[in-house]
């Protein structure tokens, strides 16, 4: 695999992948596809609901490359997340629906017939003429934000700036469970939190809700950053916990939790993927006046939209966190929301930690193709541990 730091970008991709091939691109007719379909099979959901909206389709429009910088991928293996769930339901649909259609081009419900499913592990099928790095055929993995066609489908169009190589180390079925989780803890930690592989040894980092997608992937970065982890999980996720690096596990179920972690040291890093009451006391337990920081993944920022129309949604958001942010501030610590965020260059530094041996996929439970709304079902029972995953392609 080729090595980029954090801060290459795409020219820098192109220009290490020239470098290394040294080959004339490939030779384009007038029929950019070698394809000739028009429609693939796919889940998708005519309206917003319960599972019953799931609906199976061989007929789906096949993805189309509209900017040049785009690649279609075969999807391999896709995998589900919380997200899926709540925007299966309608969650978030006020926000998207501004980012597809900024300017209210199309007619009311443009988004359907709309596909689930936000990561993908597959095979490149064709790149825009734009697209240096990838050639058809190559192995890759992505999350694919959610305004766009998801990847609960054959086929999926995605930025080449979204799509990283696949992990050599794992099979589609086990890259499929990391990409979305993967971005979201690297999102929370690095970008958001500032921690890295220089300055997190030795820092106490505690991690509400760990034995989920995002908790078991963030235990085992900041674990591989020589962190000192505490994890926070029911009792029966405590031995995968520890396999997977923490030092200490508390059971949020023994006892009232917060008297629990205030007879441990203070943190220097929180991450909450709990939300709720949770930060009304977490912040008490951080270092004050030494930069420690809190962030939490669980943000009322699609729900303000949905509820108070994008503008007033917005200003909401922007005076509860900026709020939040000056009172913590004022007691010595800091408070963050983290998002995930699409990024092929940060999973390019995930498919290292991956293929090193420092992190590891966690996969719950493995449904085929046509058992979508039963993997649906699963999820919606919670309790998840590690990643819930749908072979696309079946697996002989
Ligand atoms: N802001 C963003 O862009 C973004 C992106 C991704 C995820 N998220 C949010 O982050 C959260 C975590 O995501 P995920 O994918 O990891 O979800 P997940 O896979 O469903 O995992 C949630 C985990 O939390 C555990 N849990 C539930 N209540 C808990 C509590 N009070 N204390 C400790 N653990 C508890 C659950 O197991 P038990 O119930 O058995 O304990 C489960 O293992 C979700 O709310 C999700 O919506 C936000």
């Amino acid at each position: 695999m080729l090595s980029r730091g954090a801060a290459s970008g795409w020219a820098l991709r192109g220009a290490a992948r020239a470098g290394v091939q040294q080959r004339p691109p490939p030779f384009r007719g007038l029929h950019a596809s070698p394809r000739t379909r028009s429609v693939m099979p796919s889940w998708v959901i005519d309206r917003y609901g319960h599972n019953d909206v799931l609906r199976f389709t061989r007929n789906m429009v096949f993805p189309i490359i509209h900017f040049p910088n785009e690649v279609i991928i075969k999807v391999h293996a896709a995998s589900l997340n919380p997200i899926d769930l709540r925007m299966r339901s309608g969650y978030g649909a006020t926000a998207l629906n501004m980012k597809r259609d900024p300017l209210k081009l199309k007619s009311e419900d443009t988004e359907f017939p709309l596909t689930l499913g936000r990561d993908v592990s597959g095979v490149v099928m064709e790149c825009g003429l734009g697209v240096s790095y990838f050639k058809p055929g190559d192995e890759v993995w992505a999350a694919i934000p959610p305004w766009k066609q998801g990847t609960l489908s054959e086929f999926v169009v995605a930025s080449g700036n979204e799509v990283s190589f696949k992990p050599k180390c794992l099979s589609h079925t086990e890259a499929a469970s990391l990409p979305y989780v993967g971005l979201t803890a690297w999102s929370a930690v690095n970008q958001v939190g500032g921690l890295n592989q220089s300055n997190c040894r030795g820092k106490r980092v505690l991690i509400l809700g760990a034995s989920g997608g995002v908790g078991t992937f963030a235990v085992q970065l900041v674990k591989a950053w020589g962190a000192h982890v505490t994890a926070v999980c029911s009792h029966d996720a405590s031995t995968l916990m520890k396999k997977l690096g923490a030092d200490d596990v508390i059971d949020y179920k023994s006892g009232n939790l917060e008297e629990q972690l205030k007879t441990l040291p203070l943190f220097d890093f929180i991450l909450d993927n709990v939300g709720g009451s949770t930060e009304k006391w977490a912040l008490d337990l951080l270092k004050k006046w030494s930069g420690a920081t809190y962030v939490t993944l669980v943000t009322p920022f699609l729900i303000n939209m949905d509820r108070l129309g994008v503008a007033d949604g917005m200003l909401q958001t922007g005076v509860t966190v900026g709020s939040k942010t000056v009172k913590h501030l004022l007691k010595g610590v800091h408070y963050r929301w983290a998002f995930f965020m699409a990024s092929g260059p940060s999973l390019d530094e995930i498919a290292e930690l991956v293929d090193s041996g420092k992190i590891q996929p966690v996969i719950d439970e493995v449904f085929s193709f046509s058992e979508v709304p039963k993997a649906f079902q699963k999820l919606e029972g919670g309790h998840a541990r590690g990643k819930t995953v749908i072979n696309v392609i079946s697996k002989k």
